[in-house]
Protein backbone atom coordinates (compact mmCIF):
# COMPACT_ATOMS: atom_id res chain seq x y z
CA UNK A 1 0.00 0.00 0.00
CA UNK A 2 1.32 3.46 -1.23
CA UNK A 3 1.53 5.49 1.73
CA UNK A 4 1.22 9.11 -0.45
CA UNK A 5 -2.15 7.79 -0.93
CA UNK A 6 -3.45 6.56 1.79
CA UNK A 7 -1.30 8.41 4.55
CA UNK A 8 -1.36 7.26 8.60
CA UNK A 9 -3.57 10.15 9.74
CA UNK A 10 -6.35 8.64 7.65
CA UNK A 11 -5.51 5.04 8.51
CA UNK A 12 -8.56 3.75 9.26
CA UNK A 13 -8.29 1.41 12.18
CA UNK A 14 -9.57 -1.78 13.09
CA UNK A 15 -9.92 -2.56 16.27
CA UNK A 16 -10.87 -6.51 16.95
CA UNK A 17 -12.59 -6.78 20.50
CA UNK A 18 -11.29 -9.79 22.83
CA UNK A 19 -15.26 -9.66 23.68
CA UNK A 20 -15.89 -12.58 21.40
CA UNK A 21 -12.89 -14.36 21.64
CA UNK A 22 -11.88 -17.59 22.85
CA UNK A 23 -10.61 -16.79 25.90
CA UNK A 24 -8.88 -20.14 27.03
CA UNK A 25 -6.88 -19.22 23.51
CA UNK A 26 -6.66 -15.78 24.39
CA UNK A 27 -3.12 -14.61 23.63
CA UNK A 28 -2.80 -16.55 21.01
CA UNK A 29 -6.26 -15.61 19.32
CA UNK A 30 -4.36 -11.32 20.00
CA UNK A 31 -1.34 -12.78 18.17
CA UNK A 32 -2.77 -13.96 15.58
CA UNK A 33 -5.14 -10.84 14.70
CA UNK A 34 -2.03 -8.89 15.54
CA UNK A 35 -0.17 -10.71 12.69
CA UNK A 36 -3.10 -10.23 10.02
CA UNK A 37 -2.50 -6.28 10.31
CA UNK A 38 -4.94 -5.33 13.37
CA UNK A 39 -4.40 -1.84 14.80
CA UNK A 40 -5.99 -1.64 18.10
CA UNK A 41 -7.34 -4.33 20.25
CA UNK A 42 -10.25 -3.49 21.75
CA UNK A 43 -10.77 -4.40 25.48
CA UNK A 44 -15.16 -4.32 26.88
CA UNK A 45 -14.96 -3.17 31.02
CA UNK A 46 -18.41 -4.19 32.36
CA UNK A 47 -19.69 -4.19 36.09
CA UNK A 48 -22.68 -6.41 36.06
CA UNK A 49 -24.38 -2.46 37.33
CA UNK A 50 -23.74 0.05 34.16
CA UNK A 51 -24.53 -2.79 32.03
CA UNK A 52 -26.40 -6.35 32.67
CA UNK A 53 -23.20 -8.57 32.03
CA UNK A 54 -19.74 -8.83 33.64
CA UNK A 55 -16.16 -9.12 32.03
CA UNK A 56 -12.71 -8.57 32.58
CA UNK A 57 -10.79 -6.32 34.72
CA UNK A 58 -6.81 -4.42 35.32
CA UNK A 59 -5.64 -7.55 35.84
CA UNK A 60 -6.01 -8.73 32.43
CA UNK A 61 -4.47 -6.16 30.89
CA UNK A 62 -1.74 -6.18 32.98
CA UNK A 63 -1.39 -9.67 31.59
CA UNK A 64 -1.92 -8.77 28.01
CA UNK A 65 0.81 -5.76 27.71
CA UNK A 66 3.52 -7.40 26.99
CA UNK A 67 2.78 -10.05 24.79
CA UNK A 68 1.11 -7.62 22.31
CA UNK A 69 2.35 -4.12 20.53
CA UNK A 70 -1.12 -3.29 19.60
CA UNK A 71 -2.62 0.41 20.84
CA UNK A 72 -4.91 -1.36 24.04
CA UNK A 73 -8.02 0.42 23.57
CA UNK A 74 -10.26 0.01 26.85
CA UNK A 75 -14.59 0.65 26.73
CA UNK A 76 -15.41 1.38 30.40
CA UNK A 77 -18.95 0.14 30.63
CA UNK A 78 -18.86 0.37 34.46
CA UNK A 79 -21.07 3.33 37.34
CA UNK A 80 -17.51 4.53 38.42
CA UNK A 81 -14.80 5.27 35.51
CA UNK A 82 -13.62 7.83 37.84
CA UNK A 83 -12.67 5.22 40.56
CA UNK A 84 -11.11 2.74 38.22
CA UNK A 85 -9.74 4.19 35.09
CA UNK A 86 -6.05 4.29 37.24
CA UNK A 87 -5.87 0.64 37.85
CA UNK A 88 -6.13 0.22 33.41
CA UNK A 89 -4.11 2.91 32.71
CA UNK A 90 -1.34 1.67 34.78
CA UNK A 91 -1.30 -1.21 33.33
CA UNK A 92 -0.65 -0.44 29.81
CA UNK A 93 -4.11 0.97 28.33
CA UNK A 94 -3.43 3.54 26.25
CA UNK A 95 -7.11 4.85 25.16
CA UNK A 96 -9.58 4.96 28.25
CA UNK A 97 -13.27 5.70 26.94
CA UNK A 98 -16.20 6.02 29.24
CA UNK A 99 -19.69 7.12 28.90
CA UNK A 100 -21.20 10.12 29.28
CA UNK A 101 -24.24 8.56 31.08
CA UNK A 102 -21.67 7.82 34.11
CA UNK A 103 -21.98 9.65 37.05
CA UNK A 104 -18.93 11.44 37.05
CA UNK A 105 -17.33 14.91 36.77
CA UNK A 106 -16.19 14.62 32.86
CA UNK A 107 -13.90 16.88 32.75
CA UNK A 108 -12.17 16.08 35.48
CA UNK A 109 -11.82 12.86 34.17
CA UNK A 110 -11.00 13.86 30.63
CA UNK A 111 -8.34 16.23 32.29
CA UNK A 112 -7.21 13.00 34.69
CA UNK A 113 -6.86 11.09 31.89
CA UNK A 114 -4.50 13.48 29.90
CA UNK A 115 -2.46 14.04 33.17
CA UNK A 116 -1.59 10.27 33.09
CA UNK A 117 -1.20 10.35 29.09
CA UNK A 118 -3.59 8.70 28.56
CA UNK A 119 -6.26 9.28 25.56
CA UNK A 120 -9.41 10.06 26.47
CA UNK A 121 -12.53 8.59 24.46
CA UNK A 122 -16.26 9.43 25.13
CA UNK A 123 -19.25 7.14 24.25
CA UNK A 124 -23.20 7.41 24.46
CA UNK A 125 -25.64 4.60 24.43
CA UNK A 126 -27.46 4.61 21.43
CA UNK A 127 -31.05 5.92 23.62
CA UNK A 128 -29.35 9.26 24.83
CA UNK A 129 -29.35 12.11 23.12
CA UNK A 130 -26.01 12.54 21.13
CA UNK A 131 -26.14 16.42 21.83
CA UNK A 132 -24.99 15.39 25.68
CA UNK A 133 -21.48 14.49 24.06
CA UNK A 134 -20.97 17.47 22.22
CA UNK A 135 -19.92 20.32 24.95
CA UNK A 136 -17.00 17.49 25.43
CA UNK A 137 -15.90 17.39 21.53
CA UNK A 138 -12.54 20.07 22.05
CA UNK A 139 -11.61 18.34 25.02
CA UNK A 140 -11.70 14.42 23.29
CA UNK A 141 -9.09 12.50 21.68
CA UNK A 142 -11.72 9.96 20.45
CA UNK A 143 -15.80 9.43 20.21
CA UNK A 144 -17.02 6.31 20.41
CA UNK A 145 -20.54 6.14 18.95
CA UNK A 146 -22.47 2.83 19.87
CA UNK A 147 -24.18 0.91 17.35
CA UNK A 148 -25.50 -1.61 19.46
CA UNK A 149 -26.82 -1.31 23.38
CA UNK A 150 -23.94 -1.92 25.24
CA UNK A 151 -23.10 -5.09 27.18
CA UNK A 152 -22.92 -8.15 25.21
CA UNK A 153 -21.29 -9.00 21.36
CA UNK A 154 -23.05 -10.40 18.11
CA UNK A 155 -25.67 -7.95 18.12
CA UNK A 156 -27.40 -6.02 15.36
CA UNK A 157 -25.85 -2.87 13.76
CA UNK A 158 -27.93 -0.20 14.41
CA UNK A 159 -28.11 1.48 11.04
CA UNK A 160 -30.05 4.64 12.54
CA UNK A 161 -26.91 5.22 14.66
CA UNK A 162 -24.87 6.39 11.14
CA UNK A 163 -26.40 9.82 11.37
CA UNK A 164 -25.61 10.53 14.52
CA UNK A 165 -21.73 9.51 13.36
CA UNK A 166 -21.98 12.05 10.11
CA UNK A 167 -23.02 14.60 13.10
CA UNK A 168 -20.19 14.18 14.65
CA UNK A 169 -17.73 13.82 11.73
CA UNK A 170 -19.05 17.34 10.51
CA UNK A 171 -18.12 18.84 13.91
CA UNK A 172 -14.66 17.14 13.59
CA UNK A 173 -14.38 18.46 10.03
CA UNK A 174 -15.67 22.01 10.69
CA UNK A 175 -14.11 22.75 14.07
CA UNK A 176 -10.67 20.83 13.16
CA UNK A 177 -11.02 19.03 16.12
CA UNK A 178 -8.26 16.33 16.26
CA UNK A 179 -10.83 13.33 17.42
CA UNK A 180 -10.94 9.64 16.30
CA UNK A 181 -14.40 8.69 15.35
CA UNK A 182 -15.04 4.72 16.33
CA UNK A 183 -17.74 2.63 15.99
CA UNK A 184 -19.02 -0.16 17.99
CA UNK A 185 -21.19 -3.10 17.84
CA UNK A 186 -22.45 -4.90 14.88
CA UNK A 187 -19.24 -4.46 12.78
CA UNK A 188 -18.24 -6.76 9.76
CA UNK A 189 -17.19 -6.25 6.25
CA UNK A 190 -20.62 -4.24 5.61
CA UNK A 191 -21.29 -2.25 8.33
CA UNK A 192 -17.68 -1.24 8.16
CA UNK A 193 -18.35 0.28 4.96
CA UNK A 194 -20.96 2.57 5.64
CA UNK A 195 -19.74 3.54 8.82
CA UNK A 196 -16.32 4.82 7.35
CA UNK A 197 -18.34 6.03 4.60
CA UNK A 198 -20.04 8.06 7.02
CA UNK A 199 -17.37 9.22 8.86
CA UNK A 200 -15.88 6.25 10.94
CA UNK A 201 -12.37 6.12 11.25
CA UNK A 202 -12.09 3.33 14.24
CA UNK A 203 -13.83 0.25 13.67
CA UNK A 204 -14.20 -2.04 16.43
CA UNK A 205 -15.75 -6.03 15.52
CA UNK A 206 -16.29 -8.41 17.54
CA UNK A 207 -18.57 -11.58 16.32
CA UNK A 208 -17.68 -10.78 12.96
CA UNK A 209 -13.76 -11.08 13.38
CA UNK A 210 -13.17 -13.90 16.71
CA UNK A 211 -16.80 -15.50 16.08
CA UNK A 212 -15.59 -16.54 12.60
CA UNK A 213 -13.53 -19.91 12.41
CA UNK A 214 -10.80 -17.86 10.77
CA UNK A 215 -10.06 -14.88 12.69
CA UNK A 216 -6.92 -13.37 10.96
CA UNK A 217 -8.70 -14.16 7.42
CA UNK A 218 -11.88 -12.50 8.57
CA UNK A 219 -9.59 -9.25 9.35
CA UNK A 220 -7.77 -9.29 5.44
CA UNK A 221 -11.15 -9.45 4.45
CA UNK A 222 -12.53 -5.84 6.13
CA UNK A 223 -9.06 -4.67 5.69
CA UNK A 224 -9.62 -5.01 1.96
CA UNK A 225 -13.28 -3.70 1.77
CA UNK A 226 -11.90 -1.26 3.55
CA UNK A 227 -8.99 -0.42 1.61
CA UNK A 228 -10.68 -0.51 -1.85
CA UNK A 229 -12.77 2.28 -0.59
CA UNK A 230 -10.24 4.21 0.80
CA UNK A 231 -7.89 4.19 -2.18
CA UNK A 232 -11.06 5.41 -4.49
CA UNK A 233 -11.20 8.23 -2.36
CA UNK A 234 -7.96 9.40 -2.72
CA UNK A 235 -7.75 8.26 -6.17
CA UNK A 236 -11.01 10.82 -7.11
C1 LIG B 1 -20.68 -4.20 23.41
C2 LIG B 1 -19.21 -3.94 23.33
C3 LIG B 1 -18.58 -4.24 22.03
C4 LIG B 1 -18.69 -5.67 21.57
C5 LIG B 1 -18.90 -5.61 20.10
O1 LIG B 1 -21.14 -3.63 24.57
O2 LIG B 1 -18.91 -2.58 23.62
O3 LIG B 1 -17.23 -3.82 21.98
O4 LIG B 1 -17.57 -6.46 21.82
O5 LIG B 1 -19.13 -6.87 19.67
P1 LIG B 1 -19.70 -7.18 18.23
O6 LIG B 1 -18.71 -6.71 17.24
O7 LIG B 1 -19.85 -8.67 18.28
O8 LIG B 1 -21.03 -6.47 18.10
ZN1 LIG C 1 -16.84 -1.89 23.28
Amino acid sequence: MNKWIRPNMNRIRIAPSILSADFSQLGRQIAAVEKAGADWLHIDVMDGHFVPNLTVGPALVKSLRPCSKLVFDVHLMIDRPDTYWQAFAANGAQYITFHVESKVNHKKLIADLHRSGVKAGMTLCPGTNVSKLIPFLPLLDMVLIMTVEPGFGGQKFMPEMLARVKTIKELINQRKYKCLLQVDGGINSATALEAVRAGANVLVAGNSLFGDKNPPAALRAMRRVIDKLTIKKYNK
